[in-house]
């Protein structure tokens, strides 16, 4: 017999009440619990999906040692900068999200990685928010003329998983998951339980079947992929897709992942005919113009570096307390950083305003940038370009010391590529890594703030 009950879900952090609450008691947002009506018998056979006789089957456990590891199968995307967020490919079988603002590109990224797929592989792309029509329509923007890609428009979750295995494909991409309906579920589309239970349902045909899913999502207002944590649990692989609304490139971002790293990056530029993909980002950040408040860095975003350029403006306040704004920096960080030039460094920083900014509206979150982040800030105080063709790496103490960051000749081979000639970088922990970097580019050890500034100033 089929029950129903109701439940009261907050949309924000997927918390379950069984009352209504103007504020949601786990995670403190306002207005967002939902009633959710829930027909218990039908949950409970999606939730208890092995059948008994499968249950008496079952090997027990056994030795790690004697597991037999089969290689993992990986597909490739027809992009090297997919791949390497995905740790070297689509592995299959794996269930994988890809989240981003709307109209950043996820369903473009998608079309045209299915359309390279299906050269070789069966793809189902399944789409639940817009027409047949209108993804035609994109893949002729796109310039795809002949292809097996196969395309079904639908939201249906039960009609969704029938097509998938009658076809049986490699690849089934789903555009998007807020857009599918479990009509056993009470629930409008999008909300958590409905999202969580089409995603487990998915996720269900994918392992049993060695399909590899990918799943859309849409982020919310709060920044926070919808249908909240329970799906990035669900997920081998969740992938952002980001960018800077005014500028062409786009971010794509590994946040988990089950087969290769995690902070990994791929970078895309959004063009008339799609999303073409940057396999020299260096190059696309870093302007050729030298001026005062400009510092270069390299960071390390998972295994790529990246050369960053960042920019500070120093201002003789005229506020009663002085204005700290950054881009693509945590302001923390900043005020850190001030604090530590001013105490060690004697500048009276604290009756000037600083604005801070990451080029190319990237963001950065590693310590190895406070190096260049002072410098940037010394540079437009003192109103002096620092020499050209120096990075500076370091991660900043609270008593003004330099300390080492991970990844180093990473670090040091990529600025030797584009051509830098000088690094100035924190002493380097063993001798074996010193006396590898003996290259064109002249790698100089600093203990201090102080020290390294010295260096700067004799360079310039
Ligand atoms: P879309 O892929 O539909 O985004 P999402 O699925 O993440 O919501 O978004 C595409 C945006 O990119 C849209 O605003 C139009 C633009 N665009 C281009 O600039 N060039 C192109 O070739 C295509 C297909 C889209
Ligand atoms: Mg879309």
């Amino acid at each position: 017999m089929t029950r129903t009950s109701t439940i009261y879900i907050c949309q924000t952090c997927g918390a379950e009440t069984r009352q209504y609450f103007g504020r949601c008691t786990s995670c403190g947002a306002w207005n967002s619990i939902v009633e959710e009506v829930i027909h218990t018998s039908k949950l409970r056979s999606i939730n208890n999906k092995v059948p008994s006789s499968k249950r008496l089957e079952t090997k027990g456990s056994q030795p790690i040692s004697s597991i037999t590891n089969e290689p993992i199968q990986r597909i490739f995307s027809g992009y090297k900068e997919l791949d390497r967020v995905l740790g070297g490919g689509l592995v299959a079988g794996s269930l994988v999200l890809i989240g981003g603002d709307p109209g950043i590109g996820k369903s473009t990224l998608l079309l045209q990685s299915a359309t390279e797929m299906a050269r070789y592989k069966s793809v189902l792309y399944i789409t639940a928010e817009e027409s047949s029509n209108q993804v035609q329509l994109r893949w002729n923007r796109l310039g795809k003329e002949e292809s097996s890609l196969h395309l079904f428009a639908e939201t249906d979750l039960e009609l969704i998983l029938n097509e998938i295995e009658n076809f049986n494909p490699a690849v089934a991409i789903i555009d998007s998951i807020q857009a599918l309906q479990d009509n056993n579920l009470g629930g409008t589309p999008g909300s958590v339980t409905q999202v969580r239970e089409c995603a487990a349902a998915l996720q269900r045909l994918a392992k049993s079947r060695n399909i590899s899913v990918i799943l859309v999502g849409h982020v919310t207002k709060e920044g926070m992929l919808a249908g909240p944590k329970v799906l990035e649990h669900l997920v081998d692989t969740v992938l952002t897709f980001e960018g800077d609304r005014f500028a062409s490139h786009r971010i794509l971002r590994t946040v988990k992942n089950r087969f290769g790293a995690t902070n990994e990056l791929g970078v895309f530029e959004m063009q008339g005919k799609g999303l073409i993909e940057v396999l020299n980002p260096s190059e696309l950040f870093l302007s050729s113009q030298n001026a005062p408040g400009v510092a270069t860095i390299v960071a390390c975003e998972g295994t790529r570096p990246i050369a960053i350029e960042l920019q500070a403006l120093i201002n003789q306040t005229s506020y009663p307390s002085p204005r700290r704004t950054t881009t693509g920096i945590e302001s923390n960080r900043l005020h850190q950083i001030l604090a530590v030039i001013e105490k060690h460094l004697n500048l009276p920083l604290s009756r000037f305003d600083c604005y801070l900014a990451v080029a190319g509206g990237l963001e950065v979150e590693e310590p190895a940038a406070d190096l260049g982040i002072a410098a940037a800030i010394i540079s437009s105080y003192k109103k002096l370009e620092l020499p050209k063709g120096t990075i500076l790496i370091g991660e900043i103490g609270l008593g003004g010391q330099l300390r080492s960051v991970g990844q180093m000749q990473l670090r040091i081979r990529e600025a030797e590529r584009l051509g830098f000639n000088s690094a100035i970088v924190p002493k380097l922990s063993n001798k074996e890594l010193s006396s590898k970097i003996d290259q064109p580019i002249k790698v100089r050890e600093v203990s201090n703030i102080k020290e390294a500034f010295e260096i700067v100033l004799k360079l310039i």
